[in-house]
Formats: structure tokens, sequence, C-alpha cells
């Protein structure tokens, strides 16, 4: 049952920044599910949201769990046919992870691939074929400059400053590698994209510059936030947010 309003998934929307774009592309006129590994924390955030006037419903999906990621895939597929916008938001920053590189265990670092790196891209190829549908998909990924292996480099840079939370930040590297690697393919035209006949999800980078603004003011920032676009050096800016 295709449908032309717009259908956007964003993972670990229940609350944060994946509430907010939520929120925002909802209030754009865009069908929201909120991703959420937890169903009644999903389900009270899509209620919020529907008292706002946004069309939001909560889908279960855990991006560590490839069982959820599937069930949300078919779900989507069964009820819209189609996705159009895929945010992949959900991460973490685990406490035992804010520790220096030699002082990091193993499993706090493969914890925080788990969901940061893998996550965003098992997420991304059950939701490619739903893009696919769409004429217009698009894929954001929520980066960090922490992320920057030029910033970090330079010692007269912030970034550099900050306490080298390797598991983190190394996460975020490896996010922008993703966003980049799918980009190239999609612009390249490899077998993928090219499926159905329509066009594949572009695939974008969300800076974070500004979430990082609002974290230091400590409250929520209504002011334009910008999505930057990696599509065959095309920006394409379909998700800017009031
Ligand atoms: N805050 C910042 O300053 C900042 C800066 C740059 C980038 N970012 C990035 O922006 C994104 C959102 O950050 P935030 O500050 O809004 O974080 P947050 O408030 O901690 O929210 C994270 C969301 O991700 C969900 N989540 C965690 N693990 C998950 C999993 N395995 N499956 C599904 N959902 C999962 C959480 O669900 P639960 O409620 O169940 O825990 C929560 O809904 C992250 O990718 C973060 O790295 C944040």
């Amino acid at each position: 049952m295709l449908d032309s309003k717009k259908i956007a998934l964003i993972t670990g929307a229940n609350k944060g920044i994946g509430f907010e774009i939520a929120r925002q592309l909802g209030a754009q006129g865009i069908n929201v599910l909120v991703g959420t590994r937890d169903q009644t924390r999903g389900d009270e955030a899509a209620r919020r949201l529907q008292s706002e006037g946004i069309d939001a419903s909560a889908v279960h999906l855990d991006v560590t769990d490839q069982v959820t990621i599937d069930r949300a895939a078919s779900f989507i597929d069964k009820t819209y046919g189609k996705l159009d916008i895929l945010v992949n938001n959900a991460g973490i920053s685990l406490r035992e992870g804010r520790v220096p590189p030699s002082e990091l265990d193993i499993e706090v670092y493969r914890k925080t691939y788990e969901t940061n790196v893998f996550g965003v891209f098992a997420v991304t190829k059950a939701m490619l074929p739903l893009l696919r549908r769409s004429n217009g998909g698009r894929i954001v990924n929520l980066s960090s400059p922490v992320g920057s292996l030029t910033l970090n480099s330079d010692p007269a840079s912030f970034y550099a400053q900050m306490p080298p939370l390797l598991a983190y930040c190394s996460s975020k590297t490896a996010v922008n590698a993703i966003t980049v690697f799918f980009a190239n393919e999609r612009s390249r035209r490899l077998p993928y994209s090219s499926a159905g006949g329509h066009a594949a999800g572009g695939v974008c980078h969300l800076t974070c510059r500004w979430a990082d603004r609002w974290i230091f003011r400590g409250r929520w920032c209504s002011s334009l936030v910008r999505v930057w676009f990696l599509r065959a050096g095309t920006t394409l800016v379909t998700c800017a947010m009031r």
C-alpha cells in the first residue's frame, strides 16, 4: 500500500536527539516511526508526539538485535511498502569507556561498536530495499566532530584537548566511513543502487556541532539544523528542520 505521505524511521527516538528529530520531521507532515529498544518507552514517546498532532508510532528495534531489525523492516514493508527517510540515531557512550585508550577494556570497545557501528550498518542494510522504493530515499547517520581524525590529529584543535575516548570517538570515525562508502557505492551506480528503477537512498551525514551546542546550553535549540548530504558531490537538502 504505497502512500504519498513520507515515512521516516528514526532509531533510538524515544528520547534525546532522536526524539527531537522525530518531532521536527513529524511537524513537517512526515509519518514518523519511533525506533525504540524498549516498547514502553517508545509508546510513551509516540504518545507525546501524537499529542502535538504528529502521525507517530513506536517500532521495536534494537540495533544490536538482527531479529528486531528484520521484524521492523518487515512491518514497514507490510504497512507502508516503502521507507523515505532512515535516521541512524541510536548511539551509546559507555561510562566504562571514558578512560585513556591504554585502560580501555576490549569488551567495552566491542559493545560500543555493536551499537554505534554495526548497528548503523545492520539497520541500513535491512532498510535499503524499502528506501529504494521511495522516490527520494535518504539515510542520515548521526556522527560527531569527535570522530574526525583531522581534528583529533591537530594539537591546536578543541577536540584534541578533550579526553581521548577511543571507543566512542573511533566509533564515530567508523560511522563517517560507513557514510562515505555507502555514498560512493551509490554514486558509482553499483548494482544494488539501480534495483527497482528508482533512485536508491542518497546517503547523508548530519554533523552534530549543533547537537553539541544544545548540550552545552543544556537545552534544545530550535534554530535551523542543517543536514549535509554526500551524494556524488551534490548537496541535497531535504531534511532541514526548524
Ligand atoms: N548528545 C550529544 O552531544 C551528541 C553529539 C554528537 C553526536 N551525538 C550522537 O547523536 C545520537 C543521539 O545522541 P543523544 O545525545 O540523543 O543520546 P541519548 O539521549 O543517550 O539517546 C540515545 C538513544 O539511543 C537509544 N539506543 C541506545 N542503544 C540502542 C540500541 N541498541 N538499539 C536501539 N536504540 C538504542 C537509546 O535508547 P534507551 O532510551 O533505551 O537507552 C536512546 O533512545 C547518538 O548517535 C550520539 O552519538 C550526540
